[in-house]
């Protein structure tokens, strides 16, 4: 195989792997086109949730969760590369170099591309270690954004900012109509979140899970979120460069989790509205941009989990343009 075939086939497989990258409402509004030797990645602003996402955050910090997963694809391959961000055009161009000898943890990181997934069942009370918080924080960093672990005080200051940002989305109609449109049933077209994914219930937590306004089928479990720790994700900017290298950092967390075995869900709704987004920067201390919130928890093994939801067919996010 040429060189240029070689490179080729990495960037259709990154492009693959990434389709199983998180995104808000199971959106997965990105698009891939592989050409000339580079794979850039596009937003798709036909699958950016317009009421909940108005600003394209959440549509931004989904396309960072691919690019991301595209890079540990091509890490367990061996590849070099380099990423561009142009302000115009794609959101991120990357370029593959050199193949290098393949690091044993990316292929780790590349087998928690298909065991990552959103459990929204309830935790156990055993807390996560401090030692697993400490590498989950270096996981965080190592992809530019950092991991604020929530005191008890402010646990109740977090309650309280996603109760606002609930209500305030419990009450936007337009809102409520656009999340039946993506959350719900059995979801055939691969896109959205479909009722195995959801609660039976809402569990009774201190912070509340979020309310799709609709129930699943999924068995959450009776207990509370007393063993759970919530942690802020942050970077250090507003800009479209800043929640795209958020996503990034989200996914390599995730994935970090997902390696020690701890659920993660992520809470974004008090990101989405802006007096809840600038309550939770406040409990940053100003020292920068919240990106999302996170509880993080131990699940009970002997509870099923749920199945994978499902994505879009590859011939819909990749376009192979030579
Ligand atoms: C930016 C972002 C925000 C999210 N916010 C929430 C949330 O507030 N509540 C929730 O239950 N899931 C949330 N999710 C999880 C998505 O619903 C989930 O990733 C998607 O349905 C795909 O399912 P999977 O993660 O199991 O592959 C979020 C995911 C992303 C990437």
């Amino acid at each position: 195989m040429s060189n240029a075939e070689e490179v080729k086939k990495a960037l259709v497989q990154a492009a693959d792997a990434a389709r199983f990258a998180p995104s808000i409402h199971n959106t997965q509004p990105w698009r891939w086109v592989v050409r000339g030797g580079e794979l850039r990645l596009f937003g798709v602003a036909e699958r950016q949730l317009t009421e909940q996402d108005p600003e394209g955050r959440m549509l931004l910090l989904s396309c960072g969760t691919a690019l991301h997963h595209a890079q540990v694809a091509l890490d367990a391959e061996g590849w070099r590369y380099e990423i561009s961000r142009p302000e115009e055009g794609p959101l991120a161009v990357i370029r593959p170099t050199v193949r290098e000898p393949i690091q044993p943890e990316a292929t780790r990181h590349l087998q928690m591309l298909r065991v990552r997934r959103t459990d929204r069942r309830t935790v156990t009370e055993d807390a996560v270690p401090e030692d697993v918080l400490a590498f989950l924080a270096k996981a965080a960093e190592q992809a530019g954004s950092r991991l604020h672990v929530l005191g008890r005080d402010q646990v109740l200051e977090l309650a309280a900012a996603v109760d606002q940002a609930q209500k305030a989305q419990d009450t936007d109609e337009r809102l409520r109509a656009e999340t039946a449109i993506w959350v719900g049933g059995d979801r055939p077209d691969g896109s959205g979140i479909p009722a195995s994914a959801l609660p039976e219930e809402l569990p009774l937590t201190t912070v509340a899970e979020r309310d799709f306004q609709t129930r699943g089928t999924l068995a959450a479990g009776e207990g509370h979120d007393q063993g759970a720790t919530y942690a802020v994700l942050y970077g250090t900017g507003d800009d479209q460069a800043d929640w795209l290298r958020g996503g990034e950092a989200l996914s390599r967390l995730w994935l970090a989790a997902a390696e020690q075995a701890v659920n993660l869900l992520p809470l974004s709704g008090p990101v989405e509205i802006a007096s809840s987004r600038a309550a939770l920067r406040q409990m940053l201390g100003g020292l920068g941009y919240p990106l999302l919130a996170v509880r993080l928890g131990n699940l009970d093994p002997a509870h099923s989990a749920p199945p994978t939801t499902p994505r879009l067919p590859s011939d819909q996010v990749i376009e192979i343009a030579d």
